[in-house]
């Protein structure tokens, strides 16, 4: 395994119009297609927005930082995740021209993703919720800071106050696998979808079983996402199951040889050694394994057609 950094675009110097962009695949990345689009246009614009925007929200994101990081893009996974949810969302939008389109950031924590998107196609509404109630006021401060908005609502995914297909668009990144009852999710996520509305879903699949969530149960939510969303836009045809076993595909194990930064775990000796120190045993040694996947999914449209059923839209 090399020592190259995968934090950052390999060649700096490039300008972004010399920069060359890759169609994000569905699916588990691969290593070589992860690289590739550390290099290209889309990643280069986006981290070029991610950066400002922490630079401008330091102190805000503080408190964010110590749940879990205040750089959400420099994250082994997100890397991948935002630009594949990113390119989804701009293939409709291409598709479409709607003049309004309401998106739902399901789980969304606090990144500068909704705001990327929102200061990218002016006709966004993005909604943020997260049953984290504390976050109202982290996005307050950093609307007011700010020439792009986003609306934060708190409130759990498995039931929330929106009407009958009030979204065009839902993406959800990392949150599925840690709900237990994401069957209810994926039901309200159902409802909320307006016909031939997109659901982008990501995911985290724990290799070796120490987080969530099994290869086994990752499976099965994939099935269950399919099964309530029978219109496909992208996701492979091969199982999760085979895929893992695949020795090329981006895990933590391949991160945490090349860039350790991109982690959000402590170091397996400062973990061992704070279960110690709570008298816990220590369940696991080195780094956990995960993966990901990366789904797009569409509601069935009314009469067959494209066309999005939502007030303002084409
Ligand atoms: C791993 S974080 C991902 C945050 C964000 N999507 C991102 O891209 O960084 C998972 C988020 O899901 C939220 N969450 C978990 N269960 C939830 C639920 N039932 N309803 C709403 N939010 C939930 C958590 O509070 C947390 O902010």
């Amino acid at each position: 395994m090399g020592r190259e950094s995968v934090a950052v675009p390999l060649d700096r110097s490039l300008h972004l119009s010399e920069r060359c962009n890759m169609k994000i695949p569905a699916g588990i990345p691969r290593i070589d297609d992860y690289k590739t689009l550390l290099t290209s246009e889309d990643f280069a614009r986006i981290e070029q927005y991610s950066n400002r925007f922490i630079q401008l929200n330091r102190d805000r994101l503080t408190g964010y930082g110590r749940k879990w990081v205040a750089d959400s893009l420099h994250q082994w996974s997100r890397q991948w995740e935002y630009p594949f949810v990113f390119q989804q969302v701009e293939a409709l939008v291409s598709r479409t021209s709607p003049r309004r389109l309401r998106v739902l950031d399901a789980g969304s924590g606090v990144s500068f993703f909704p705001y990327f998107l929102t200061s990218t196609w002016d006709a966004l509404e993005v909604t943020c919720m997260d049953h984290d109630k504390s976050l109202a006021g982290v996005y307050s401060q950093i609307d007011g800071n700010l020439d792009e908005s986003v609306d934060f609502v708190p409130g759990d995914l498995r039931r929330t106050p929106f009407p009958d297909g009030h979204f065009q668009v839902i993406y959800c990144i990392s949150v599925l696998e840690h709900i237990g009852e994401y069957e209810r999710v994926i039901e309200e996520f159902q409802r909320l979808l307006s016909p031939g509305g997109l659901l982008v879903v990501t995911f985290d699949i724990s290799i070796d079983g120490s987080a969530d969530i099994r290869p086994k149960e990752a499976q099965h939510l994939l099935n269950s996402l399919r099964k309530a969303f029978p219109v496909v836009t992208q996701t492979p045809d091969d199982t999760l199951l085979d895929a893992i076993r695949d020795s090329d595909i981006l895990t933590t194990q391949y991160i945490a040889g090349v860039d350790k930064h991109l982690l959000p775990w402590k170091s397996p000796l400062v973990s061992v050694l704070s279960c110690l120190r709570n008298r816990r045993i220590p369940r696991r040694w080195g780094y956990k394994n995960l993966t990901c996947s990366c789904h797009a999914l569409a509601k069935e449209p009314c009469d067959g057609s494209e066309t999005l059923e939502a007030d303002g839209n084409v």
